[in-house]
């Protein structure tokens, strides 16, 4: 299955030049993606070289007149198929916000097209909250966060994230998730410290890749071109290139009806390329037309608003194990770390696969200087998931705290092994911590 949702409710993160640049990079290898512009603004289908688009022939037309997707669908010179966007999209809540069955359309929609099962189809979300992005939530099997390496940006990703959590719950589905932070820049002391802590916050969420603040990236869209025709030897080019790759290996595009080797191996030798050959957003406001009178819509907008987030508690469905995790992780960031361990046991005791509850257990603990536990945690957290970089990191740092060297030093060539060739920072910094260590231990 293999319909990922492009999507951030806030404005100018990156979510279009991620949706560009991916579907460009999968059809490089012969993935033939989809493209589905949802956004009344249709900068996909710009950058896309397709303008001048009427309500008819854009995905208007399919929830307006019923047009299959399949006829609305157009080729592009870059060899993706494009269903466009028109500006009539924007009146789509005012038409049909009270239609119960609304929600479900597009996901029925891409099925009858035979999309799911066939293609990587990507859906380029509008930052609006509204019928349109829920239909995306809706078909989506996959959903990819673009996030730019700002404090309110990460403020946003937990709504997003308990906001997905709800969104499974009641609509009885999972996602398969993933968070790419999208405009970063690495002269900023804050971006390296927003990765760190979305690391902390979401392992095996958070995309290891991050896409650099590039001009190359704000150019090519002007002229219809993928990054990887207009500047291949760019850091986008690059960072694009990489995280197609890392994508891929989590199986994000998985069930294109491309034999998987042959993907591989087409990725391979991308990603083969790309290695030789080598962010500001407006804050965008969560913005909604009309008010929906649907379960699931009314679900999504409590935890997204503003406003609901200090009322997290309040939903039904917090109630339930999640809520243990969500408290745990308020704790953390009020650095109450009792609070954070009594929470994220109980979120154990409900769910005993949950690694992220017992990283933040580990860091919980650590933080109160009960290493033991600590040691505990995280190896529980390996356990559950070896190749868990930021664990790694972690407890090899523990484990220099308490004076144990060669333990650290195993870890550190663990985060060898994993990042390679993949560059990592966790292995940076731990190398760094070593070193340090050394020095003053001579
Ligand atoms: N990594 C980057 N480096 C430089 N510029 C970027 C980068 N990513 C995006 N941009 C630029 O930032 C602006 C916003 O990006 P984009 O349109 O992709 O965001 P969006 O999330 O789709 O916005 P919206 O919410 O309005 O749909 C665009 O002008 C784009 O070219
Ligand atoms: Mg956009």
């Amino acid at each position: 299955m293999s319909v990922v949702a492009v999507f951030n409710q806030k404005g100018g993160v990156g979510k279009t030049t991620t949706t560009f640049n991916l579907t460009a990079a999968l059809a490089r290898v012969g993935r033939r993606p989809v493209a589905i512009d949802l956004d009344p603004q249709a900068h996909l289908s710009l950058a896309l070289g397709v303008r001048h688009v009427t309500g008819a022939q854009s995905v208007f037309g399919f929830f307006e007149r019923g047009t299959p997707l399949g006829m609305l669908a157009r080729e592009t010179p870059l060899g993706i198929q494009l269903v466009p966007a028109a500006p009539d999209l924007s009146k789509i809540d005012t038409l049909y916000g009270s239609d119960p069955g609304i929600t479900r359309r597009l996901s029925a929609g891409i099925d009858e097209a035979g999309w799911r099962t066939k293609a990587p189809v990507m859906i380029d979300c509008s930052p609006m909250l509204g019928v349109l992005t829920l239909n995306a939530l809706m078909a989506a099997d996959q959903v990819l966060i673009p996030l730019s390496a700002d404090y309110l940006s990460l403020q946003g990703v937990y709504r997003i994230s308990t906001a997905l959590d709800v969104l499974e719950k009641k609509a009885a589905k999972r996602f398969l998730r993933r968070i790419v932070l999208s405009r970063y820049d690495a002269r900023r002391k804050l971006s390296f410290q927003i990765y760190r802590e979305l690391q902390d916050a979401f392992p095996g969420i958070l995309c290891e890749t991050r896409i650099h603040e590039s001009v190359a990236l704000a150019e090519s869209p002007m002229h219809a071109k993928d990054i990887f025709t207009f500047a291949p030897s760019s850091q986008g080019a690059t960072d694009f290139r990489l995280l197609v790759q890392e994508l891929d290996a989590a199986a994000f595009f998985a069930g294109s009806g491309c034999a998987p080797d042959t993907t591989h191996a087409a990725i391979g030798r991308f990603l083969a390329v790309a290695l030789e050959s080598s962010h500001n957003g407006s804050l965008g406001e969560t913005t909604m037309k009309r008010p929906v009178s649907h379960t699931l819509f009314a679900a999504l907008l409590t935890f997204l608003s503003i406003s609901a987030f200090a009322n997290l508690g309040g939903d039904d469905s917090s109630k339930s194990d999640d809520a243990d995790f969500v408290t745990g992780r308020r704790a953390i960031d009020a650095l109450d770390w009792p609070g954070a361990v009594a929470a994220m046991q109980k979120a154990i005791s409900a769910d005993p696969r949950n690694a992220d509850a017992y990283n933040w257990l580990g860091y919980a603990q650590r933080k109160q200087g009960n290493y033991d536990a600590a040691f505990k945690a995280y190896g529980e957290a390996l356990r559950l998931n070896p190749r868990s970089k930021s664990v790694h990191e972690y407890i090899g740092e523990a484990y220099l705290a308490t004076k144990q060297l060669a333990k650290a030093e195993e870890h550190l060539a663990e985060l060898n092994r994993l990042c390679s060739p993949i560059p990592c920072e966790e292995l940076k910094d731990l190398r760094r911590a070593i070193d340090d260590f050394k020095k003053k231990n001579k």
